[in-house]
């Protein structure tokens, strides 16, 4: 089943992925779920948000075990992030299936939509919608590069906005949540284990950062009479690295679009999305705070106006101890480590008992096309996967 979606929305010339939200390689990867529901007999729905999920066991039964994650990716995204928890959740299922485990409990698979925000700029969409953490209201509001609205292009996909918000009454069902996902960074590599356990997402936000020019002649403009936004630019990213080194936290311009973008004009405009990342919210703060300082400072300096937007923001999430520690007791020497990766198990941890899995990455390389993990440790991970799904649902 990992072989069938491999090739799915990969850019044959940098050979990362591409699945947006709603796109037709999105649509692939929600055809590919609903034929793995249906292959194995399981129930399969679609929820107001465009989550879909495949039942083991009657849903309406209550204190299910819900596993899964998302299968969008970022801009050239690797094959791993998101795609290997829900494989794996699918192949824990087999493997409980091979065992002749009795669940007590329905079991169930998710994919939540639009988890990276690489299309409309807000992460976790499908998971914040159910949970109440982001309105319908604003959620309409949310639109791609090219003005396209999400609900229109839910609707390009076939997919029906028209109801799209909580869904108090569908997360009620769920006992526990379970995301296994592969480590974005080297932890487990280093400590030399194969499966890890969440404790904690650091807290992490993205802020739009405008810088406001002057567009001239690149030729016959004298250096000293012009408006250069991209010399602001340049001078913030530069001191948002300094800052966030000094603070222990972290800070990435990543994205950034110029107007009129041309080769030999001045820029009228340069924007600049900020995504900034502590392990407690006061540094966060602190950090930010001091980057927009200084952009503004060298923004008065070079004749650049300065506005900053603060676009999301996902507070501190401490994984419940009760089910960690279940996690825990089911795993053996599992490791039990931080990250600074946000999840849609993030989201849901404010409403149901959350838990995650962490496959060794023996790069740590993430959102990037060399992201990787060994098979072997895959498999351990669907072991460990198939191992707690057990213990949480048959006895
Ligand atoms: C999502 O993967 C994020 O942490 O940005
Ligand atoms: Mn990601
Ligand atoms: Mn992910
Ligand atoms: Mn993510």
């Amino acid at each position: 089943m990992w072989r069938e979606l491999l090739p799915v929305g990969r850019h044959a010339g940098t050979g990362g992925y591409r699945r947006y939200a709603w796109t037709a390689a999105d649509a692939e990867c929600r055809d590919w779920f609903r034929d793995q529901a249906r292959a194995r007999g399981l129930g399969y729905e679609v929820d107001r948000n465009g989550n879909q999920w495949a039942w083991l066991g009657d849903p309406a039964a209550g204190d299910a075990v819900v596993t899964g994650s998302h299968l969008d990716s970022v801009p050239d995204g690797g094959a791993f992030d998101g795609p290997l928890g829900v494989v794996s959740s699918f192949a824990a299922l087999d493997e409980l299936r091979a065992r002749g485990a009795r669940p007590a409990r329905p079991l169930a698979v998710v994919n939540f939509g639009d988890e990276e925000g690489a299309r409309f700029g807000l992460a976790c969409v499908g998971s914040r919608l159910a949970a109440g953490q982001l309105t319908p209201e604003a959620a309409h509001r949310l639109k791609d590069a090219d003005g396209v609205t999400l609900p229109q292009a839910m609707e390009r996909a076939g997919y029906d906005p028209g109801a799209i918000g909580p869904d108090p009454e569908r997360l009620a069902r769920i006992g526990a949540f379970v995301e296994l996902h592969v480590e974005q960074g080297r932890a487990l590599d280093l400590s030399g284990h194969r499966v890890g356990i969440a404790s904690a997402i650091w807290p992490h936000g993205r802020w739009r950062f405008d810088f406001r020019g002057e567009a001239n002649h690149a030729g016959t403009t004298r250096l000293e009479d012009r408006r250069d936004p991209m010399l602001t630019y340049a001078e913030t990213v530069l001191a948002a690295r300094k800052k966030a080194r000094l603070a222990g936290a972290l800070a990435t311009f990543g994205k950034v679009a110029v107007e009129p973008n041309g080769v030999n004009a001045i820029p009228s405009l340069v924007r600049g999305w900020l995504d900034s990342r502590a392990a407690d919210q006061e540094t966060l703060d602190a950090v930010v705070a001091e980057i927009e300082r200084s952009a503004r400072r060298r923004g008065e300096r070079d004749g650049v106006a300065v506005d900053v937007v603060r676009e999301s923001f996902t507070p501190v999430v401490e994984f419940g101890h009760a089910l960690r520690d279940r996690l825990a007791a089911l795993l053996g020497d599992a490791p039990v480590l931080p990250t600074g990766a946000g999840h849609d198990a993030g989201i849901l941890s404010g409403s149901v008992p959350t838990a995650m899995l962490f496959v060794r990455n023996p790069t740590g390389v993430s959102h990037s096309p060399a992201e990787t993990a060994a098979e072997d440790d895959c498999l351990a991970g669907v072991t460990a996967l198939a191992d707690v799904l057990e213990g949480l649902a048959c006895s």
